[in-house]
């Protein structure tokens, strides 16, 4: 099975890509690898974030390794907080003021339609690819359940009359944005290494 170093600091994330990508590719984490640092991501995409922290490890521990990105995209915000998701409400990076601002911003608002996007960005020898995962959903008026991370209390996918913190994170990894990218990444990993 193929290793790759995934590029985070988010262990909810490092969880739920283990879980995603269980005996598909062996994940190692950046304790695995003593990074300990700060890894940049200044872009302002996702796409460009996601290639940061990748470029950011291979440059500086010379591991193959993947890292995501990930935003939650308003259709009447203008497709806000998008990448500013983590700092929507100011450099604390806190969850439950960044869906406290969300709330407030979208008062009154009808259009309650939003998608998570979530961009994978892959270093494989040298080369990079990118891979997307998007889930269309919307948000509702209150926060909901005590699962997942983020902004999962305040978001129903569609097809579900739950948010993704009252769905549970079983669920969750079969249908999220994160999931859909990472099976791209999974089946390229798999193609890629039948060519070797
Ligand atoms: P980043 O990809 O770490 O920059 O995450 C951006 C922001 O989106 C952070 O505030 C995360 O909490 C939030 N976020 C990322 N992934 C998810 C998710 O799967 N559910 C809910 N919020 C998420």
């Amino acid at each position: 099975m193929n290793t790759l170093v995934f590029a985070t600091n988010n262990l909810h994330k490092l969880e739920e890509i283990r879980h995603i990508l269980c005996g598909k590719i062996r994940i190692r984490s950046l304790d695995d690898i003593r990074c300990r640092e700060d890894i940049p991501e200044t872009a302002d995409t996702l796409e460009g974030n996601a290639l940061m922290k990748a470029h950011y490890i291979k440059d500086h521990f010379g591991f193959d390794c993947f890292a995501d990105d990930t935003g939650l995209e308003v259709e009447a915000l203008n497709q806000a907080p998008g990448v500013y998701s983590a700092r929507y409400a100011g450099n604390t990076y806190d969850p439950e003021a960044n869906m406290r601002k969300l709330l407030q911003e979208m008062q009154g608002i009808k259009n309650r339609k939003a998608r998570f996007r979530t961009v994978i960005a892959l270093i494989l020898d040298s080369s990079e690819y990118l891979f997307e995962g998007i889930i269309n959903g919307t948000i509702i008026e209150e926060e909901k359940g005590t699962g997942g991370f983020g902004y999962d209390p305040l978001f129903v996918p569609d097809g579900y009359t739950q948010t993704f913190a009252e769905l549970g994170n079983e669920l969750k990894n079969t249908i999220s944005h994160r999931a859909l990218a990472g099976e791209k990444l999974a089946a390229f990993i798999s193609n890629h290494s039948h060519k070797q």
